[in-house]
């Protein structure tokens, strides 16, 4: 098939046709190493059709870690009941009291803590217990006559290789977190060891990951879900995978299905196949996780505005942008936030004053030109732009690794701060997908819902089925 979308498509809407002929060309060498043609996202979902065979077949740390979940229970939407739920996202523990009920609904009580910084290098497991604690308090809640727990369902938002429904070791940190002495544990038994240092009465039942939370959630209110993506501070998604095709799965039953968690954060880590630029490179090489997690580097909230700051100074050391001055902001790392670049991209003031907001207010950059406003509002429309395509890619590629599902209708639940807040994200991922799905069935089949607070109640969700199965 013919590409659609070539380089130069990509390159002209950002040229300042009032700026220099240097400021152009550098515009035009920026736009191309960020351009994501309809070619390269065919390559993008071939290759990780291959690395998802694979990372399904066997563990492999070339491939994507494909990580069985034990939910094999798909929800149904009668689902009823109380639950309490943890979700230790990137950003966030939320701790919620859910209730299921029973008709496609829920409603729930929480209470958000933000993670300190203290938390995530330190003492993130009597952090959780303390927060916990707190809310116990506040609510009220003790556990059931005759009981002395209370069952809990926790979402556990970075990559732990599960050994049961309630029990999985941490792979890796990511997301700026670097607790020690836990990366090969059993984060389930680390976080019940501190409930029991602070008297916490609380049992987890199930352990998930967010990704499987939007999942279930989505699949409560919308039975037709196959898929939970999570396009938040960090990126993942969950899907539903026949156990037939998951060799490395030793359980017993061979039949029936499971969700399987991809982890696609490392698709590609070592850069065969994406569009990856020095301005990639030089924050891959200053963060913690190194050559780790690549994909979601060039995709979620928390490196996004990273990229866009890279991409911004390299203008301004060529002194094509603000006079070649920088801030004393600026010049910090991560000062250029994810939020400031949907601000900006979204600005049509003719003077583009909400980006001479941010530029002079927040980061006090010296007093701006407009030419100069237009070049940092292109420079974050080319890094945004990759990142919807991108993301697009790797949902269209999860949807055709399952052809069969094509057929009828299905619904995605989505999660996380891009989906939610980053300008026209979700009209995009439609635009996209429909060059790769398929334009009839995009329109008429796909369904992308946001799963709001997702995975706190999917904890819920599979906390209420393990309870159930417990009591036979
Ligand atoms: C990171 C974690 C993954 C999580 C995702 C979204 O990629 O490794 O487990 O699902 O962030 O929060």
């Amino acid at each position: 098939m013919a590409d659609t979308n070539d380089i130069q498509t990509f390159v002209k809407p950002y040229l300042v046709p009032e700026g220099s002929e240097l400021l152009n060309r550098s515009l035009e060498t920026m736009a191309a190493s960020f351009a994501v043609t309809d070619d390269k996202i065919r390559e993008i979902i071939s290759g990780m059709h291959k690395s998802m065979k694979t990372g399904l077949d066997h563990d492999d740390p070339d491939a994507l870690p494909m990580i069985p979940t034990y939910v094999s229970g798909r929800p149904t939407g009668k689902e009823t009941g109380t639950f309490l739920a943890l979700d230790l996202g990137g950003t966030n523990l939320r701790v919620c009291q859910v209730t299921l009920k029973g008709d496609t609904t829920y409603s729930l009580v929480q209470q958000k803590f933000t993670i300190t910084q203290e938390a995530k290098e330190v003492r993130l497991w009597d952090f959780i217990a303390e927060c916990v604690g707190v809310f116990l308090e506040e609510h009220d809640l003790r556990p059931q006559p005759g009981k002395r727990t209370i069952p809990c369902g926790y979402t556990f938002s970075f990559p732990i290789y599960q050994t049961g429904i309630a029990s999985g070791n941490l792979s890796m940190w990511n997301k700026s977190f670097s607790v020690p002495n836990s990366v090969g544990r059993d984060v389930v038994n680390l976080t019940q060891s501190a409930f029991q240092r602070h008297h916490v009465p609380v049992e987890v039942v199930a352990v998930l990951n967010d990704t499987v939370g939007t999942l279930m959630t989505s699949g409560y209110s919308h039975p037709d879900t196959q898929m939970g993506i999570i396009f938040g501070t960090g990126t993942n998604a969950a899907y539903w995978e026949s156990l037939e095709n998951i060799g490395k799965w030793s359980g017993p039953d061979r039949k029936g299905e499971m969700v399987v968690n991809l982890e696609w954060g490392a698709f590609d880590n070592a850069t065969d196949v994406l569009p990856y630029t020095s301005h990639d490179n030089k924050l891959n090489r200053k963060s913690s996780n190194h050559g780790l997690q690549v994909f979601e580097k060039m995709i979620s909230g928390l490196f996004l505005g990273e990229v866009a700051r890279n991409a911004i100074l390299s203008l301004v050391d060529q002194r094509l942008l603000f006079a070649g001055r920088s801030s004393e902001i600026l010049n910090k790392s991560y000062t250029f936030d994810t939020a400031y670049m949907s601000e900006i991209v979204a600005d049509t003031t003719p003077d583009l004053s909400t980006v001479k907001v941010v530029l002079e207010g927040t980061l006090d950059i010296p007093p701006t030109s407009l030419i100069d406003r237009k070049v940092v509002q292109h420079v974050c429309n080319m890094i945004g732009a990759r990142g919807v395509r991108l993301s697009a890619a790797a949902m269209s590629a999860v949807l055709l690794a399952r052809p069969e599902l094509l057929t009828s209708s299905i619904s995605v639940g989505i999660d996380g701060s891009m989906y939610q807040f980053y300008p026209n994200f979700e009209r995009d991922l439609y635009a996209v997908s429909r060059v790769f799905l398929g334009h009839a069935f995009v329109d008429n089949n796909l369904k992308l819902h946001l799963a709001k607070d997702g995975s706190g109640v999917g904890a819920a969700i599979v906390a209420m089925t393990v309870d159930r199965d417990r009591q036979g």
